[in-house]
């Protein structure tokens, strides 16, 4: 028995549901709690209907440590998977101290009022989480996560040193909306709008949000996409354990219609995370802007297309100069076909799986606080394969690593 509670029932948390729930031989029992209870009952019937997998459910308000704290114990969990929003790391992370529970997480830390996220309020409960024997992972969605091991099985198996990294994450995917965000509009625009930061001999430096940006053309006939530098969290963790890195970028692609409504809800003001009175009430911008937006959890049924998400690195081998491209292409219709939703909840949910799983399993469960890289990738590389996000790794040459030239 691996009882695991589930926090968070949005786009992501449905995935993470249903996957689960399709290995009863390392999950189980399921407790699926969020908010809003009525979203719980409707994945859980959903999970029900697709795995005969019978979830429990039950609300919760994830801010208050106590009423987590007693829903760990009256579950039973061992685990919790946190889907929530970033803004609960802390809290769920200091309510698994209290009730002697591991933690899994998707997202770092981010407080509500400031648009700034970063690991150092996580990394701050490794003493506590290794005096309770306890383990936390942390950032095992995609990205970070899936690129988070993807690095550190390049260095494995791949390198003796890595000297570069850029992350690409391509979402070709069209879901026919004027405008909408692939996951929780208010974290998705925080985060795009935010000033670029990329690693360069040694520091990060600070540029304008989306002022650098190049062509990038997929693999495989998944089609050529602007793509913009942007910060991300993982690159914070990744340029910290493996030091031997000069440089370290992300890239995420945007289409023009996306760009061109983004710069209008930011020119008139929808993009505020500062209350603003409205009929006598404050009210924030952003959240207003998410309440009128599809929701990305419903996207599932109208997107077609793939995503494309890997990175470039180089380094060297044997005294030897060295580039691989190593990526993941996800099919956003074969993903809806499964378990009902689109890509981009699908490719944070399957590997939020799997990094339980591994805790579970025991191969990465050691007391205190870990970024993904920091852990053993082979066992997580291989369930992938198994579970819905096969990956290739390409070897490049110097010049076409430089240019991202990977089809
Ligand atoms: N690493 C990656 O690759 C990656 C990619 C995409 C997303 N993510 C992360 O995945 C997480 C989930 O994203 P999503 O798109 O699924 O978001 P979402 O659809 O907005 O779902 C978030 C869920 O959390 C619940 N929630 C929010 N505040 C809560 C609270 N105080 N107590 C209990 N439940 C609360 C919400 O409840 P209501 O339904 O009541 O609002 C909702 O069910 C986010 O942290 C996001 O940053 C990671």
């Amino acid at each position: 028995m691996k009882p695991v509670l589930l926090i968070g029932a949005g786009g992501v948390g449905s995935v993470v549901a249903h996957k689960c729930a399709m290995l009863p031989e390392v999950f189980g029992p399921i407790t699926l709690a969020s908010r809003t209870l009525s979203k719980c009952e409707a994945i859980a019937a959903q999970v029900k209907q697709r795995t005969g997998c019978e979830l429990a459910t039950a609300q919760v308000d994830a801010d208050d440590v106590s009423q987590t704290a007693a829903l760990i114990r009256s579950s039973g969990a061992k685990l919790l998977i946190n889907v929530a929003l970033p803004y609960q790391d802390l809290t769920l992370m200091d309510a698994c101290l209290e009730a002697g529970c591991d933690y899994l997480d998707t997202a770092n830390y981010e407080p509500k009022d400031v648009a700034k996220f970063e690991y150092g309020w996580q990394w701050a409960y490794q003493d506590r989480f290794a005096q309770a024997g306890l383990c936390a992972v942390l950032g095992s969605g995609f990205d970070p996560g899936v690129t988070n091991v993807f690095t550190a099985w390049a260095l494995k198996h791949q390198f003796d040193e890595i000297h570069t990294l850029d992350i690409i994450d391509v979402n070709g995917g069209n879901h026919g909306k004027a405008f909408a965000t692939n996951f929780n509009p208010e974290i998705n625009i925080r985060e795009v709008t935010a000033p670029c930061r990329h690693f360069e001999a040694g520091a990060f430096v600070e540029s304008a949000a989306m002022s650098c940006h190049q062509g990038f053309t997929c693999p495989d006939g998944v089609g050529s996409y602007e793509i913009y530098r942007m910060y991300h969290e993982e690159l914070e963790s990744l340029v910290k354990h493996i030091p031997t890195l000069r440089r370290a970028q992300f890239w995420m692609s945007f289409s023009p219609n996306y760009l061109k409504h983004l710069e209008v809800l930011q020119n008139v003001g929808m993009t505020r995370i500062d209350p603003v009175m409205y009929q006598g009430r404050e009210i924030v911008p952003l959240q207003f802007l998410k309440a009128v937006l599809p929701d990305p959890g419903e996207l599932g049924q109208s997107t077609k297309g793939k995503t494309c998400i890997g990175n470039v690195i180089t380094g060297r081998k044997d005294g030897q100069p060295k580039a691989v491209y190593i990526y993941n292409i996800c099919d956003h219709e074969a993903c809806f076909a499964e378990v009902g939703s689109q890509a981009i909840s699908y490719t944070t949910g399957v590997p939020a799986m799997l990094g339980a799983k591994q805790i579970l399993e025991g191969g990465w469960r050691q007391p205190g606080v870990w970024n993904i890289e920091q852990l053993d990738p082979d066992a997580f590389m291989a369930d992938l394969h198994v579970h819905g996000l096969p990956w290739q790794c390409r070897e490049l040459t110097p010049a076409q690593a430089a240019s991202f030239q990977v089809a």
